[in-house]
């Protein structure tokens, strides 16, 4: 969910309807505003997305200084205007992210005194709790501390108070709040990109931080009351960054970005003209993220190689998209470099009680930085004495903040809830990360470190040529229609780009898709195949090209219509696919960076053609912030 709050002269709805466009991302199922004006509150809802709200907002005047506003994933109670928020009881008006585990109990003890609950929602049972408090402790700050003391969870919660109506108070324990400092005016979201037109000045709480805003001071304190000093990091992003710029959809926009993406996620760690490796900034010891840049590089680069002796086992941990990148950095860590390497997806790898010797190097990766499962994963791993290394490429996020050691996937914002520039970007930083492993422990030569450096490099620039096919790739998506299934299937690094492919078809054109190792096809999903399941087959030249073909033709031969993507102008795959989209040739290692972009599109174009909302598939959130 996306929180948004606004404090100062300006005209609250304005700008808290401004922010919750920004992370409408988030959450998009219902949204609300709740604006005091002249000592009431005037709440706003609407099911639906933020359009909704915005249509009812259009006749409503409001005049007032302080207002909070939400945008909804819904995880209690089925999207609808009553669930959602604000929420409001008693002059009480209460946004929240997250989740309440005890809500049952709290619930059960809120009706045996007669409470008035109108939602099915875990969140409006705060506002009760809080709006009871409130009429004892006559100050909403107090109110809310001593709540905080009833509930458990991972959650965030923004409240204001008509009796004080200069004053938001905003609890983080779990998905992130930011807090905006303007002149004379404060904002706070759960994304800087909410507020980055308004402010460069940003306070990031940390769990269980409360922030108490009296006018346009804000004081900060831990969730039992003692006073904190908080560092203020100034941002350099601007606003145009988080705009479609002429482009019909943000995920558009942002596949085409991908090659300067994947330029600017290597050029801090690749010497051009030695073509060589050396890492940057990562911070192993132990700096805050907001020092990075003023390390010493050599020393950090130096400390870093102490690290990349020194372990004995790599796990790679993600959901989603940023799972399947780790897998490509599972094949090219324990072949690169020679060191044993585990990919999880975090959710199943926080339950299952795995055995982390010391001397591992436990690497999360996540867009966002916020993911709840990837969070709790790097947080059992350092417990367990782990090192952990984050790629994120949200600077800043929890996970970045509480990694040991730090990469960034220097996309610029991605808005778009399929992740396309992050997984790419990701992947050159794990050819990066896996060539600095392996000249680091000896067991790669100079001589391989410049071909595979300068295969990186030319990877920007190939990947303009693919996009420059794309009018072969909508093409091939508007064939696809037809078809009731797709498998898509791949060997080594193509294997997970056949995952990816598959997971892009699920999420933007709600087909049924199936990432499947080339492999095991005779192990089951040959069964599958008549005229009407498509294979989707990555199949580029590499040293298992021969051995993927003869999968393809096992599948060919039961029927199944063929989409190929391969290298260069390969007549084999031309003449026995419906489709034969084409790769430039290039190394192994980066031929998955490549790979995937006739996927991507392919995904896009027919979501696209479907009438599908591409950048916000149904039922979907970007940064997922609850378990
Ligand atoms: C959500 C998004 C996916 C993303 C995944 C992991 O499910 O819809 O696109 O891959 O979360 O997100 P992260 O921010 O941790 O990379």
């Amino acid at each position: 969910c996306g929180i948004v709050g606004y404090l100062g002269p300006q005209s609250p709805k304005d700008i808290i309807v401004s922010g919750l466009k920004k992370l409408e991302y988030r959450g998009y199922d219902s949204a609300g505003v709740a604006i005091l004006d002249h000592g009431k509150t005037k709440r706003v809802r609407a099911q639906g997305k933020l359009k909704a709200l915005e249509d009812k907002l259009a006749t409503e005047k409001f005049d007032g200084h302080i207002g909070i506003g939400h945008t909804r994933w819904a995880t209690h109670g089925k999207p609808s205007e009553r669930n959602a928020h604000p929420h409001q009881v008693r002059g009480i008006s209460l946004v929240h992210n997250g989740i309440i585990e005890n809500y049952l109990d709290i619930r059960e003890e809120l009706k045996a005194q007669g409470a008035d609950i109108t939602s099915d929602t875990d969140s409006e049972l705060v506002a009760h709790l809080i709006a009871n408090e409130v009429e004892v402790t006559k100050d909403l700050f107090k109110a809310v501390q001593n709540v905080l003391e009833k509930i458990r969870g991972a959650f965030s919660i923004l409240v204001m108070w008509e009796q004080e109506p200069d004053r938001l108070v905003a609890f983080k324990d779990g998905p992130p709040l930011v807090v905006g400092m303007g002149k004379d005016e404060v904002f706070v979201a759960s994304d800087v990109q909410a507020l980055i037109q308004y402010t460069k000045h940003f306070v990031y709480l940390e769990d269980r931080e409360v922030a108490s805003i009296k006018g346009a001071d804000v004081k900060f304190f831990s969730a039992n009351g003692f006073p904190i000093q908080k560092k203020i990091v100034e941002l350099n992003w601007n606003p145009e960054m988080v705009e479609k710029q002429g482009y019909a959809h943000f995920m558009l926009k942002e596949i085409y970005e991908q090659p300067r993406a994947v330029a600017a996620a290597i050029e801090p760690h690749v010497n051009p003209e030695t073509f060589s490796v050396a890492l940057k900034n990562v911070g192993f010891g132990g700096q805050s993220v907001q020092k990075l840049e003023e390390l010493d590089a050599k020393a950090d680069w130096a400390k870093t190689q102490e690290v990349f002796k020194s372990i004995e086992r790599v796990f790679i941990i993600a959901c989603g998209t940023s799972n399947y990148a780790g897998n490509v950095g599972k094949y090219l860590i324990e072949q690169l470099a020679k060191v044993p390497v585990e990919c999880d997806i975090a959710s199943e790898f926080r339950y299952r009680n795995p055995v982390i010797p010391a001397k591992s190097l436990v690497i999360t990766i996540s867009q966002s930085g916020e993911t709840a499962d990837t969070l709790a994963a790097i947080r059992m791993a350092k417990e367990m004495g782990a090192t952990t290394l984050s790629i994120c490429n949200v600077k800043n996020s929890t996970i970045d903040r509480e990694a040991h050691g730090h990469l960034y996937m220097n996309s610029g914002p991605e808005i778009g809830v399929a992740s396309t520039k992050a997984f790419t970007s990701t992947m050159a930083v794990l050819n990066t990360l896996a060539i600095a492993i392996a000249r680091t422990r000896g067991v790669m030569s100079e001589a391989e470190e410049k071909e595979l450096v300068k295969s990186l490099l030319a990877v920007p620039s190939q990947m303009e040529g693919v996009l420059s096919y794309d009018k072969y790739f909508e093409e091939a998506a508007s064939s696809l229609k037809l078809f009731r299934g797709f498998l898509y299937m791949g060997r080594g690094t193509s294997f997970p780009i056949a995952m990816e492919g598959a997971l892009k078809l699920k999420e933007l054109a709600y087909m049924h898709a199936e990432g499947y190792a080339a492999g095991e096809m005779k192990h089951g999903p040959l069964a599958l195949i008549d005229e009407r399941m498509a294979i989707v087959m990555v199949a580029p030249t590499d040293h298992l090209y021969e051995k993927t073909i003869s999968n393809l033709e096992e599948a060919r031969a039961r029927g199944g219509k063929v989409i190929s993507i391969g290298t260069g102008d390969n007549e084999k795959l031309r003449e026995i696919s419906e489709h034969y989209l084409a790769i430039p040739k290039a190394h192994w290692t980066v031929n998955a960076i490549l790979a995937v972009i006739p996927l991507q599109l392919m995904s896009y174009h027919l979501a696209s053609n479907l009438g599908y909302d591409v950048d916000q598939p149904r039922n979907l959130a970007k940064s997922v912030t609850v378990e």
